[in-house]
């Protein structure tokens, strides 16, 4: 465990999933977190597992796409938990079809919400932090950040956004002393995103990810602990020689 004591971390699309776990993850190493999420019950769910915890916890209803409602959150974090040292971007949506049927505004959708959600978060949180000449940003891509699937247009293209925009971000805030990386998760069930995808398969008749889960080198699926710990391994001193790096943590399924 890496001690992360007193910091303030912000995790969106903290209201179920991985970035519960990354919440309750950053409270179990000492920090007191936001969370923010587009529904309102999942975030106040997992407020009430941080402050189970025994840290402060404030659950933030609000959209990360809409730049406006996005810096509300963060100022709202910061008046009632304190200056932001740590960001888990981690909201994301998918939208799956073959591109000849993909509909503009879905394609539209998931870019406003995967792509442009960090950039907004980011906006509202960068000046804070190079003022205090410290910060930490973990973004969470995909492997399909890294490797495009067919069907996932939409999903890949914004998650390359998320890897592409965490490289350029690293190199603007390196001389402020301030880190930004990204995890890019394999198949990890126990999450919505993972339940929806298998509902497809086998509506398809394609196998669901525990069923492929031999194509895993380590054998396994993951599940939201084994992101979690990578994130807060990030947002720890420990971590404080990396920056601009998107790292898989796939089980060995993606090695690039
Ligand atoms: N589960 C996987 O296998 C997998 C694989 C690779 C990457 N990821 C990534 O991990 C992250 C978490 O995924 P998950 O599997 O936990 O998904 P999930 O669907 O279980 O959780 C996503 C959370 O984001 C919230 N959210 C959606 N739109 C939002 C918005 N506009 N504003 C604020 N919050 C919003 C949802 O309400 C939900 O609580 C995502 O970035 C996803 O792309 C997941």
């Amino acid at each position: 465990m890496y001690s992360l004591d007193g910091r303030v971390a912000l995790v969106t699309g903290a209201g179920a999933g991985i970035g519960r776990r990354i919440a309750t993850r950053f409270a179990q190493e000492g920090c007191d977190v936001a969370l923010l999420d587009i529904d309102a019950a999942g975030a106040e769910e997992t407020a009430a597992e941080v402050r189970a915890l025994g840290r402060r916890a404030l659950a933030l209803a609000a959209d990360v796409g809409d730049p406006d409602a996005a810096g509300a959150a963060v100022a709202q974090a910061r008046a009632t938990l304190g200056p932001v040292d740590i960001v888990s971007n981690n909201a994301a949506i998918v939208r799956v079809g073959p591109v000849i049927e993909l509909a503009v505004e879905d394609w539209r959708e998931v870019f406003r919400i995967n792509a442009d959600g960090v950039f907004h978060i980011c906006k509202a949180v960068i000046p804070e932090m190079i003022a205090r000449r410290s910060g930490r940003i973990i973004n969470t891509a995909s492997w399909f950040g890294k490797i495009a699937k067919p069907n996932y247009s939409a999903y890949s293209a914004s998650k390359f956004a998320v890897i592409g925009l965490t490289q350029a971000l690293a190199g603007e805030l390196a001389p402020h002393g301030v880190t930004v990386n990204a995890v890019c998760p394999g198949t990890i069930v126990g999450t919505r995103m993972r339940s929806d995808a298998d509902a497809r398969s086998v509506e398809q008749g394609l196998p669901t990810a525990k069923e492929r889960e031999a194509l895993i080198p380590l054998g396994r699926v993951g599940v939201p602990d084994d992101i979690a710990r990578v994130v807060a391994f990030l947002a720890s001193d420990e971590a404080s020689y990396m920056t601009g790096q998107s790292i898989n943590v796939t089980g060995g399924l993606w090695m690039h």
